[in-house]
């Protein structure tokens, strides 16, 4: 066990109680100067658990376990080999096995492609144990390859570098995943997040087979083409559209990986593209909106969602009869009720009819907890014009 010890007030202490991992700085009476695994004990002494200690973080502690046993490699195997156990069988080759807090192991994200890793280390604490940590992957996973994506900005926060590292073995620029049937190419050195859009594969199942056969399809903030692939083997033609040429020509990339040739491919501000379309009057019938975090912080609220009413009006607008509009939002700041307010009136300014089909999230491998709304972030609806 840790010889490092946290005394924490008694405000801090109930937080675990309820089942929130974290704890935060103004919770804590004493604590060592270096980051790391600590035991927490109360002010009376009592032992409380086994935390992620980050020094500068306003997360100070995050809740590994609650009991002595030593947090070493042979832990983090037992954890992660675990927390793969959990997800059962996955209708693809890419997908998460650590899903950090969501998992009981805080700022860890542990992605499979295929036979390679690609990992987050995201607190201070966790850096301090890397090596313990990659131990862990390797017994649990085997992978032939453990790349480091530690360039989330969220790690300046903990006073840490942003920065690529290799772990183990070598891990190729892109990597072929399966889902659903369809091929991509994942890019974990330069792609986004560690590589892929990973939390949105269930919801990319969904919109494919909700596409209506023969129609005309639309993917707005499309990346390297995951929906647009999917709308694809469905409809007549499909526009994918992204501000990113990189992501684009990875799109292009993929189109021809599944020998799609009905994908028209455009670079541009999606806002500025549907006002066009919205201005043409054309229609389509399945869409999809999976724009990036327009709230970053709680004050950027309100100018998220001014965005988010913004393209779901114009998306119902030229949404044709009968026609299926996907649409999410990734920023935690925006709850799911108010996402579902702003569609609300979204839908009054547009005139339109709509039914929900279903409410949606991240996928089962990115799990919240429910003592935890921070888990969560994901959430959209499926969407049904009635005429
Ligand atoms: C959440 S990701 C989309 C993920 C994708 N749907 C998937 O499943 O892989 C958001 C995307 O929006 C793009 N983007 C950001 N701002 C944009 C804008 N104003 N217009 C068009 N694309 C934008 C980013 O390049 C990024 O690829």
């Amino acid at each position: 066990m840790s010889e490092m010890l946290v005394t924490v007030k008694a405000k801090g202490a109930e937080r675990w109680k309820l089942g929130h991992p974290w704890i935060y700085r103004s919770d804590v009476v004493e604590a060592p100067p270096d980051p790391g695994v600590v035991r927490v004990a109360d002010r009376r002494g009592k032992f409380l658990g086994q935390a992620l200690y980050s020094p500068r973080s306003e997360i100070r502690l995050r809740l590994l376990s609650r009991d002595d046993t030593p947090i070493d490699a042979a832990w983090w195997g037992r954890r992660i080999g675990a927390a793969l156990a959990r997800r059962g069988t996955v209708a693809a080759s890419a997908y998460r096995v650590v899903h950090a807090e969501g998992d009981g192991l805080p700022a860890l994200v542990v992605d499979r492609y295929g036979p390679f890793v690609v990992a987050q280390l995201l607190s201070a604490g966790l850096e301090r144990v890397r090596d313990a940590v990659v131990a862990g992957i390797e017994a649990a996973l085997a992978p032939e390859g453990i790349l480091l994506r530690n360039d989330a900005t969220i790690r300046r926060h903990e006073g840490l570098p942003l920065e690529v590292t290799p772990a183990r073995g070598t891990v190729p620029e892109t990597v072929e995943v399966e889902e659903d049937g369809i091929h991509y190419l994942a890019a974990p050195h330069r792609g986004q997040k560690t590589g892929a859009f990973l939390d949105q594969r269930e919801n990319r199942a969904l919109a494919g087979a909700h596409t209506r056969p023969g129609g005309r399809g639309l993917d707005l903030f499309t990346y390297h083409g995951s929906f647009a692939l999917h709308l694809a083997r469905r409809a007549a033609e499909v526009t994918a559209v992204d501000s990113s040429g990189d992501a684009l020509a990875r799109g292009r990339e993929n189109a021809a990986l599944n020998s799609l040739t009905n994908i028209v491919w455009r670079e541009a501000n999606a806002f500025d593209y549907l006002r066009d379309l919205e201005r043409r009057e054309e229609q389509f019938d399945t869409i999809v909106l999976d724009p990036p975090a327009f709230a970053k912080t709680k004050d950027s609220v309100p100018r998220a969602l001014a965005g988010y009413k913004e393209i779901n009006l114009r998306a119902m607008s030229i949404l044709a009869p009968g026609g299926v509009l996907l649409t999410c939002s990734c920023s935690y700041h925006v709850n799911r009720g108010v996402f579902a307010e702003m569609l609300g009136a979204a839908a009054q300014d547009s005139g339109r009819r709509l039914q929900v089909l279903a409410w949606v999230g991240a996928g089962r491998d990115h799990p919240e907890l429910v003592t935890a709304p921070e888990t969560g972030y994901l959430k959209g609806a499926l969407l049904q014009a009635i005429d």
